[in-house]
């Protein structure tokens, strides 16, 4: 590398409005600035995220939220040597939002503009946080997304498997849901797993009998819903105990599928990876985390979890994979299409389903 490099990143694919600004110099990669505006509140009486009004929030926003990454990492739009944005998957509406703003700097600007594939920021992080090499291998885990990638360059993706139908945030979220539980369901499921006994119910662990890695979590909330609706005609009611005892059940499931299929895909990958890596917000869960820990340590390979501020949806790893993209020399053009499914790896076969924040490329 012969210069540094400094990138503004935009991203509003789902219901985060991000901006932020990373810089690459001879010292390595600094996040000089990263704005996350939330939408929860926005959303929460739908029991889900409505599109139009992720749109709408993401259009009145994003100027803000722009400038004050740019204040806070006290560099102007002079400064920025390019603008990368999140040209897809996601909202189609939000990603067309962002996609204009910079489309509109990036001309007046007369910068180079970089679309970005949203799942390629997640996929490349743990090379922005840690500065691992290539290959390693990535399970991206969040409420809208499941899927093991080979991360063998800045562009060259291979997905071994994913879910063919919820996500497992989506499952940990609709498990709170039927539990009467806050959302996001996560959390509060974690702690309440944290005190039952997860040997009490045993859920069913899909599609582990099936070669490959791809996963299915949707039947699991109903052997809960179930579940939960035997001790209801039972006694009419559920303790707390009873409560703890189910989401301590779902969870150890949940952990046990993607703890096998992480092996499976170890397995498959036919090379050693450098490290196996994690994001997305079920990555903070920590008996996932530990389960996965222990497959990594048993396939003798470094386990990697960037902090979740950079797991979750921002613009710093929407920026770093611009930065990516232009080091290694990749085209980048002004007349580039927002798609609102775009998978990372174009050979593998579609995945079926449509998670709730969005389509899951
Ligand atoms: O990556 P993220 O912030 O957003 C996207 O889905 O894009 O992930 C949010 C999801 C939610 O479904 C949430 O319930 C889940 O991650 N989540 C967790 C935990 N914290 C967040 N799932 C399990 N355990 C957690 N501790
Ligand atoms: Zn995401």
């Amino acid at each position: 590398m012969d210069r540094t490099l400094t990138l503004l990143g935009i991203e509003s694919s789902c219901d985060d409005t991000a901006a932020a600004v990373v810089r690459l110099g001879q010292a390595g990669p600094e996040i000089l600035s990263s704005q996350v505006l939330g939408q929860t509140a926005l959303h929460e009486a739908f029991g889900g995220v409505v599109p139009e009004i992720a749109a709408r929030a993401h259009a009145e926003r994003l100027d803000g939220v722009v400038e004050e990454a740019l204040a806070e990492a006290g560099v102007a739009l002079e400064q920025i040597d390019g603008i990368a944005v999140t040209a897809g998957p996601g909202l189609i509406g939000g990603v067309l939002s962002g996609v204009m703003l910079a489309r509109g700097l990036a001309a007046a600007q007369g910068l180079p503009l970089v679309p970005v594939n949203h799942l390629a920021g997640h996929a490349l992080t743990p090379r922005l946080t840690d500065g691992i090499s290539f290959p390693y291998m990535m399970l991206l885990v969040s409420g809208g997304h499941c899927q093991f990638l080979w991360v063998a360059g800045a562009n060259r993706f291979r997905r071994l498997g994913g879910t063919i139908d919820d996500a497992p945030g989506e499952a940990f979220d609709k498990t709170a849901k039927l539990l009467g539980l806050p959302q996001p369901g996560g959390p509060s499921v974690e702690a309440e797993a944290a005190l039952g006994d997860a040997g009490r119910f045993h859920f069913p662990r899909p599609l582990l009998d099936r070669e490959g890695c791809d996963m299915s979590f949707s039947g699991l909330k109903t052997a809960l819903l179930r579940a939960r609706d035997a001790l209801v005609a039972e006694k009419g009611g559920i303790t707390v105990q009873d409560r703890r005892d189910l989401c301590a059940g779902f969870q150890v499931a949940v952990a046990d599928v993607l703890a096998k299929k992480t092996a499976r895909a170890l397995a498959m990958a036919g090379e050693r990876p450098t490290a196996l890596a994690v994001a997305g917000g079920v990555a903070a869960n920590k008996a996932i985390r530990a389960m996965l820990e222990t497959v990594s340590a048993g396939a003798g390979v470094p386990f990697l979890a960037p902090p979740l501020r950079l797991c979750t949806d921002n613009a710093a790893m929407i920026a770093w994979a611009g930065i990516e993209r232009l080091r290694a020399g990749l085209s980048y053009t002004t007349d580039f299409v927002a798609r609102p499914r775009w998978p990372l790896d174009e050979t593998a076969p579609a995945l079926l389903g449509s998670g709730k924040k969005g389509a899951k490329a």
